[in-house]
């Protein structure tokens, strides 16, 4: 290699830690807490909650509040309404997101209504949430211009969803739910269900007094110094 391209290599060299050192600090210093100004903007951030940098898109986010030590990823979108629709100051929350709840990166809340994320929900990411229809009984008219309608969306306490689930208006699911990868989920969904597919169905339930039904098929192993959480308990049917 000549002495001009060794240089060459070098120079790319210090240029890509340079750069990688930069995105880092700013990944840092642009991460919005509860303690920074920044904060106040949104209805309420619980202590130890954050929101990672770079955010994606938030409108009228004072009817936006959080719980304490929530997580949400980077490029998650958290809309109330559209940019020209404005909420009073007083609205009531219409994303509400609880205690210890983390969110994916790039996932979506576009909500007009009412979405609850309960305490200890933990969401993929790139999952989409929306609470709210475009009527289209009009036949002449264009369905963006016809009436939105609203119906709330709750997740229950201590639920996952997978990656790329998309949750539509109208959505309870349950606690302790596990909400497999691609699952399109409306209506009720009862706690402790696994649920899965287009439209999302339930293909497996905790029943007191009998267990799982079907029985789990994958064993839960658990691998030694890996940071597995909470083993699970002899009654859990694992
Ligand atoms: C749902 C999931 C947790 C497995 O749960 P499980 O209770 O062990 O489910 P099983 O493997 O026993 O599968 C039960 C049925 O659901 C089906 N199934 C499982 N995951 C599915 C999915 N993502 N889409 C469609 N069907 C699925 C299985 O094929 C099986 O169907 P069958 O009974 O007709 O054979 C897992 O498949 C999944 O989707 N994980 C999401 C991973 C993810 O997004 N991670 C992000 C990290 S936060």
């Amino acid at each position: 290699m000549s002495w001009s391209d060794r240089l060459k290599a070098q120079s790319r060299s210090v240029a890509t830690t340079v750069i990688n050192a930069a995105w880092d600090r700013l990944r840092l210093a642009g991460a919005i807490n509860a303690e920074h100004p920044l904060a106040r903007r949104y209805g309420s951030m619980g202590r130890g909650s954050y929101v990672a940098f770079p955010q994606g898109d938030c409108y009228n986010a004072h009817a936006i509040h959080l719980g304490e030590d929530c997580f949400i990823g980077a490029g998650t979108t958290l809309a109330v309404g559209m940019p020209t629709e404005t909420y009073p100051p007083d609205s009531p929350p219409v994303i509400e997101i609880g205690d210890r709840t983390t969110v994916g990166k790039d996932c979506w809340f576009v909500a007009r209504h009412s979405i609850v994320l309960e305490a200890d929900v933990t969401i993929a990411p790139n999952v989409y949430f929306t609470d709210h229809n475009h009527t289209y009984a009009d036949p002449w008219l264009p369905v963006g211009k016809q009436v939105l309608q609203g119906f709330s969306v709750r997740v229950g306490s201590g639920t996952w969803i997978g990656t790329n689930v998309v949750v539509l208006p109208g959505a309870n699911i349950g606690r302790n739910c596990a909400i497999a990868a691609g699952a399109v989920v409306r209506g009720d969904i009862p706690d402790h269900s696994v649920v899965v597919g287009v439209p999302g169905r339930v293909v497996r339930r905790w029943i007191d007094g009998e267990g799982w039904v079907p029985p789990l098929t994958n064993e839960v192993v658990v691998v030694e110094g890996w940071p597995v959480g909470v083993r699970p308990t002899e009654e859990s049917g694992s």
